[in-house]
Formats: structure tokens, sequence, C-alpha cells
């Protein structure tokens, strides 16, 4: 685990990698996104911070509060719902209308539901789009920028904040479960699914690094769609865990949630060639630049045995089958398979 003292000694030395950097976070309006925008603002100088979720009166309000923390920031909020593939390209053109690079892409768009499938006007399960099509979308739009932060030796970083750890078998034959859907189902698949293709990113773009982070409980406005008694329950669960530490149980208070994705976010520790920690490549070795870390901000034990399938995935071609239904859905949602 990485301490929390460790964490802030690191975050005070931000200001390090230099004036301007540009960090797009995606569900920026709300839980760990939002206490990851601000724990960067307060440490980046003169960052360009973008913000992206739907709800307009509360992004103007951590407008008004980032400035406040920063007043070298710039932030700026794009209102879009993300779970159109192409709005993703939309709101990815107005970025790249105004930035050259991009130094980080943070991603935490959710919906924490018990609804069933639920399609998009492209055909698409909305939870299923928003954990992960989207999310890959926006890595695949970002990517010039990314490549061009990663190229001139700049931070350059994707963080797809998920479950990582909780990887599942998938239904190979219906990645998009189409007719297997079940909440299990839905949830190992975006899971799943996120870490293989965040490798396949990772192997294919060297100066850029792609992590996927399972950020434990955090209590966060994630339970909004549940019913009165489902949020109840919720709410009574992280009160009745609030004394144990984070180190017991995984359960992270949402500032130290912003604080740990902050360090993920800008340690040299997870760069594209660090060969000193564990990452997890096409087998399993060091220095792909692909990382899954858990809770405590550690890569998630190679012998556990969701990384054992995420290894085996990636060894019987499952990775790269799962990449060509991706493709598969971005043309026929959008008509292009991306940049
Ligand atoms: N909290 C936890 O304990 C926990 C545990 C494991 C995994 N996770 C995962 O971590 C991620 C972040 O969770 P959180 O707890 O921070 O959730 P949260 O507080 O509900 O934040 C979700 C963000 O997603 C945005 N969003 C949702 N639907 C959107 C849409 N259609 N278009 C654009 N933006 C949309 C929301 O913005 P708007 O409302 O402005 O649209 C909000 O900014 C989720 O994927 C969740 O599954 C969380």
């Amino acid at each position: 685990m990485v301490s929390i003292s460790e964490i802030r000694a690191h975050n005070a030395t931000i200001k390090k990698l230099g004036s301007g950097l540009v960090a797009v976070f995606v569900g920026g309006t709300s839980g760990i996104g939002l206490s990851t925008a601000r724990e960067f603002t307060r440490n980046a100088t003169a960052p360009h911070i973008y913000l992206i979720g739907r709800n307009e009166s509360q992004a103007s309000q951590i407008i008004t509060e980032l400035r406040g923390i920063n007043d070298s920031a710039q932030v700026s909020f794009i209102k879009t719902d993300v779970s159109l593939l192409k709005s993703v390209d939309e709101a990815c053109q107005e970025i790249g209308k105004k930035e050259e690079k991009v130094n980080l892409l943070f991603m935490t768009p959710g919906v924490l539901t018990m609804q069933g499938r639920t399609e998009t006007s492209e055909g698409l399960d909305r939870k299923l789009s928003l954990h992960y099509y989207a999310r890959m979308r926006f890595v695949q739009d970002l990517l010039p920028q990314l490549n061009v932060a990663g190229s001139s030796g700049s931070l350059a970083r994707v963080i797809s904040v998920l479950g990582p750890g909780n990887e599942k078998k998938l239904v190979e034959t219906d990645l998009d479960l189409k007719t297997n859907y079940s909440l299990s189902n839905a949830a190992g698949h975006a899971i799943t699914m996120n870490s293989l293709s965040l490798i396949h990113f990772a192997a294919t773009n060297p100066s850029v690094s792609f992590l996927h982070s399972n950020p434990g409980g955090v209590q966060t406005n994630a339970a909004r769609e549940l019913n009165p008694i489902l949020k109840g329950i919720t709410s009574l669960l992280f009160l009745l865990l609030k004394p144990f530490p984070t180190s017991s149980i995984g359960i992270v208070p949402l500032s130290e949630s912003g604080e740990r994705h902050t360090y993920a976010a800008t340690t040299s520790l997870f760069s594209p060639k660090n060969q000193n920690v564990a990452t997890t490549g096409a087998d399993g070795e060091k220095g792909s630049g692909a990382y899954r870390l858990g809770f405590d901000t550690a890569p998630i034990d190679s012998k556990q045995s969701s990384s054992v399938l995420v290894k085996d995935y990636l060894a019987n071609g499952v990775g790269k089958k799962v990449w060509e239904h991706t493709t598969d859905i971005f043309n026929k949602a959008t008509g292009s398979e991306g940049k």
C-alpha cells in the first residue's frame, strides 16, 4: 500500500512537471472525478482543466471553486451525455480545437443502477457504454494529443476508474451482452474489457501510460439512481465502516481518493517505460505501459486469479477479439473507427 504521507509528499511536487498541463476529467462533476480534479488543480501550475458531464449548475459551482483553489487554472466545462459515442467525438473535437496536447485523460463516468439492459439510441446498453465503450472512444479520439505530450517527454497518462481485480470470464460470443445481459455480466464485461483494451492501447502507444484503477469503496453520489431503501442501506454501510482505516477494508474517504488518484496520475512510477513496477502486458512483463491498480494505489498482484485471467486472455487472442469487437461497435455507432 502506498501510504497517504508518501502520496501527499509526492503531490506537493507536481509543480515540477511544468506549467500548463492539460487534464480532461470525464465525469469530473461528481465523486472520484471531482475529488481528483480538485487535488490536481490545487497542486499544478496554470493547468487547463476540462470537466465533462451533464450537470451544468454543479459544473459552474465547481469552476468557481477550482479557480478559488488555484487562480492560475483555466477551467472549462463541456456539457454532454457521453453514453453516446457521437457525443464523445464532438467533445474531443472541441478539446482538439483548443489543445495540441493532452497530459491526462481521467475517466469516471458511470451509474450505479439495478435496471436491466437499457439501450441508447446507438443500440448500446447505457451502463456498458459509460463504463467501457465511451471511455475507449475518448482514448481513441484523444490519442493524437496524448502522443504529442508523451513524445515530447511530458506527462501522458490515461486513467479509467472501475474495477481491476474483479475481471470475470467473458461471454465471448456476445461481448455487448445483447442477449446475455445481467448486472453481474455487465459489470464483469466492462471491467475485463477495460483491462484488455487499455493493454492494447499501451502496446501501440509507447509514450503514453494506461492505468485501470479500482478505487475501493468511496462514498459519492453514485447511488443516486438507486431506490430510497438501497440508497439508505448504502449510506448506513459507509457510516458503519467509517471508523476503519483505509488499509484494513478498502473503504477510502472521498478526499483521500482524489489524493490517491492525483498521485497515480502524476507519479513517475507509472510512466510508460518503468521497468521496476509490475505492469500488465502480453506476458505480464514489466515496462508494458499498462497498470492495474488496487484501492491502495499499488499494482494488483500478478498471481491473483483476475490477473491470471487477463494474462490468459491476452495469450489466447481474446484481447485482440475484444478490440476488434470494440472497433466494430465504434464503426456502427459513429461511422468511423476513430483516429
Ligand atoms: N464510489 C465507489 O465506491 C466506486 C467503487 C468501484 C467503482 N466505482 C466506479 O468509479 C466510477 C466513478 O464513481 P463515482 O463514485 O465517482 O460516481 P459519481 O459520483 O456518480 O460520478 C459519476 C460521474 O459520471 C458522470 N456521468 C454519469 N452519467 C453520465 C453521462 N451519461 N454523460 C456524462 N457524464 C455522466 C456524472 O456527471 P453528471 O451527473 O454531470 O452527468 C459524474 O460526474 C464509476 O464508474 C463507478 O462505477 C466507484
